[in-house]
């Protein structure tokens, strides 16, 4: 049986139109549609190539392998009909479904994407090539050559940039923003906005 992970469905398409000569002359849609055909169901978490807020659904073709999902998420989930989704939310799901696949948005994710691949390989930061169109990836078996594969350096990296990260977070009063401002003028490490989270200290914003 054959199920799809569908979050990035489009991106994937628009990636199979780009790298493989059979279906270069398809558009994503049609690509998307043909991988769709072929598969048994699906489950989409719909934050990503569905280009909504919330939400996401399982598809499947099986009906009586439906019913036994539904049985399954009143232990998980609640009961279906509780609407865990507004309409508002299944509408923009709906709208987001098919946009996503507009060559014209798919164009712009990518050149988002490969604009910061550049940067990233300007600054001598090893990635995964070729980029994504939603992502980079860095490449941590480069990155961290003192760490074997079996230690999993990609966790290794995951989990020092978080605590740095954080770290960094917590030292964002306005006084040390100001003075980091002062000491690299060209790249000021600026919140852009602040959020109601509360640090340690029991100061109240974090950058996002
Ligand atoms: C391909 C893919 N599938 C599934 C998920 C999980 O989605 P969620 O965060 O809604 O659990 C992600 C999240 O990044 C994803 O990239």
């Amino acid at each position: 049986m054959l199920f799809l992970d569908a979050a990035r469905f489009a991106e994937n398409a628009c990636l199979v139109t780009q790298h493989e000569a059979a279906y270069r002359d398809m558009s994503p849609r049609q690509v998307a549609e043909q991988a769709f055909r072929m598969a048994d169901g699906c489950l989409m978490s719909a934050k990503k190539d569905g280009i909504v807020h919330i939400g996401g659904f399982l598809g499947m073709r099986d009906s009586t392998l439906a019913e036994r999902c539904e049985l399954l998420l009143i232990a998980t989930e609640g009961i279906p009909t509780y609407g865990g989704l507004a309409g508002r939310d299944l509408d923009m799901i709906a709208r987001g479904l098919t946009e996503v696949t507009e060559p014209c948005s798919l164009r712009a994710r990518a050149d988002a994407a490969s604009h910061l691949a550049r940067l990233t390989r300007e600054a001598g930061i090893a990635i995964v090539e070729p980029p994504g169109l939603h992502a980079l990836y860095l490449n941590a078996g480069r990155l961290l050559p003192h760490i074997a594969a079996h230690r999993f350096p990609g966790h290794a990296l995951a989990s020092s940039s978080i605590s740095k990260a954080a770290s960094a977070r917590w030292n964002w009063a306005p006084s040390t923003l100001a003075a980091r401002t002062r000491t690299a003028p060209r790249s000021p490490q600026r919140p852009t906005s602040w959020s109601g989270s509360r640090s340690p200290d029991g100061r109240t914003g974090s950058a996002t």
